[in-house]
C-alpha cells in the first residue's frame, strides 16, 4: 500500500460545529467483480461497475458538539430507530477516525432511507455507506472550503470503501474502477475513479433491469466470502483472470463493442460464483430460477438477436443488462417469459447514472 497516499487522507482537528446536511447516493452493479481481500479493504483484484441510478439510499446526519463522554450516535433506518446497526456502524467509525479526528468531538443522529424494497436481495450497505461517506465530507469541507472537488469525491470513496469494498464505487458515475491494474495509471486500491471520457456514449444510458428471484437472507455474508477466498485454492488464478479480464473491458467500454462486452460480463458473473461453489465451506448462492432465467436471456438473445446478457451479485437476483434502444422490446419479454421466475413477479427498472448528488 501507498502510504504516501494514506497520509494524504488525514485531516487536522477543528472546532465542533452544529452542522446538518443529507446526500443520495446510488447501488451499483459489478461487471468486474470484487472477491477477496487483504486488510483494510484493500481488494485482490480491480473492479468496474456500472453506477446505477434509481436503486438509492439517501441519508441525513446531524453533527452536534459533544456534550461529555465517549463519541456516539444513533441510527435510524427507514424512521426506525435500529440499534442491530450500530455494530457494523461503529467498526465503520473506529476504521475511519484517524482519517477525519474530528469526527470523535461531534454526537451524530443518522437516519438512512432506501428507494428500493427493503429485503428485495438488493444490497443496500454500497450505497448506504457511500451517502453516509459524503455526508460525513460535507461537514470536513464546511471546515476546509478551500478543498478542491476532486480530493472530495477522493475521499468520500475512501472512507466509503473502509464501510464496505464495493461503496468505494458508489459515489461516481456512470462507470466506476476500483484497484491498481496495468491499463489505467490513475487507478488505486484506496478509492475509486470515473472512467469519463472513456466511456462509449452506449453505455451512458444502458439499461439494468434487476429480476428479483430471491429476496430471503443471504446464507453466507459477504465479509465470510472474502474471507474464504484466503484458503481457496482457484484464488490466484482467479485474480489474474479479473485482471486480465479488466484489461480487454477497457477497450470494449471505449469502443462499444457489445458482443465483446457481453462475453466478459457474463464470464465475470459466473467466475464469481463458481469461487463460491469451491470455497471451503463451499455454497450457493444462485437459484433453480436464476438458471432457469439465464437460459431464456440466452435463447432470446439467438433468437431475437438483440444483445441482452446478464450479471448476478452475490445472489440469487438476475441483473438484466441492454442497451436502452431495446428497453420496450425486453420489457415486454420480461413481462411474458421472466417475471413469472421472480418472487411475487417482482422486478426493478434501473439504468446507469451519474453517481451521488447533495440533497
Ligand atoms: O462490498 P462487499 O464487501 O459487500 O463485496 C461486494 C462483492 C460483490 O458485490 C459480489 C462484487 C462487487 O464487486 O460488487
Amino acid at each position: 500500500m501507498d502510504y504516501m497516499n494514506l497520509n494524504a487522507f488525514i485531516s487536522k482537528k477543528t472546532t465542533p460545529v452544529d452542522y446538518l446536511t443529507s446526500w443520495e447516493a446510488p447501488s451499483n452493479i459489478a461487471l468486474i467483480k470484487y472477491w477477496g481481500k487483504q486488510d483494510s479493504q484493500i481488494p485482490k483484484n480491480p473492479s468496474l461497475s456500472f453506477t446505477l441510478s434509481s436503486s438509492v439510499s439517501k441519508t441525513e446526519v446531524s453533527f452536534k458538539p459533544k456534550k461529555s463522554g465517549k463519541f456516539d450516535f444513533d441510527f435510524y433506518f427507514e424512521k426506525k430507530l435500529k440499534p442491530e446497526f450500530k455494530p457494523k456502524l461503529q467498526i465503520f467509525f473506529k476504521r475511519i477516525e484517524s482519517y477525519i479526528p474530528w469526527i470523535k468531538e461531534h454526537d451524530l443522529i443518522i437516519k438512512s432511507h432506501n428507494s428500493f424494497p427493503h429485503s428485495s436481495g438488493i444490497a443496500s450497505s454500497a450505497s448506504a455507506m457511500a451517502s453516509l461517506s459524503l455526508c460525513l465530507m460535507d461537514l470536513e469541507r464546511h471546515f476546509f472550503p478551500s478543498m478542491n472537488k476532486s480530493f472530495f469525491y477522493q475521499k468520500a470513496s475512501f472512507l466509503a470503501r473502509l464501510g464496505s469494498g464495493s461503496a468505494a464505487r458508489s459515489v461516481l458515475g456512470p462507470v466506476a474502477l476500483w484497484g491498481e491494474n496495468r491499463t489505467l495509471e490513475t487507478c488505486s486500491n484506496l478509492y475509486a475513479i470515473n472512467l469519463g471520457e472513456d466511456l462509449n456514449p452506449v453505455f451512458k444510458s444502458y439499461q439494468d433491469t434487476i429480476l428479483l428471484v430471491d429476496r430471503g437472507i443471504k446464507v453466507i455474508s459477504s465479509s465470510k466470502g472474502h474471507d474464504l477466498m484466503h484458503e481457496h485454492p482457484f484464488a490466484s488464478n482467479r485474480f489474474l483472470q479479473a485482471s486480465n479480464n479488466l484489461d480487454s473491458l477497457l477497450p470494449i467500454m471505449k469502443s462499444g463493442d457489445i458482443d465483446a462486452f457481453i462475453k466478459i460480463v457474463e464470464l465475470e458473473a459466473l467466475s464469481l460464483h463458481a469461487m463460491m461453489m469451491t470455497s471451503t465451506p463451499y455454497f450457493i448462492l444462485i437459484k433453480p430460477n436464476t438458471l432457469e432465467i439465464i437460459q431464456r436471456i440466452w435463447d432470446f438473445r439467438m433468437s431475437q438477436k438483440i444483445p441482452i446478457c446478464f450479471t448476478l451479485d452475490a445472489g440469487a437476483n438476475v441483473h438484466l443488462l441492454y442497451p436502452l434502444e431495446y428497453k420496450r422490446h425486453v420489457l415486454s419479454f420480461i413481462d411474458t417469459d421472466l417475471k413469472s421466475f421472480c418472487e411475487n413477479e417482482q422486478y426493478l427498472i434501473d439504468q446507469v447514472g451519474q453517481g451521488a448528488r447533495k440533497l
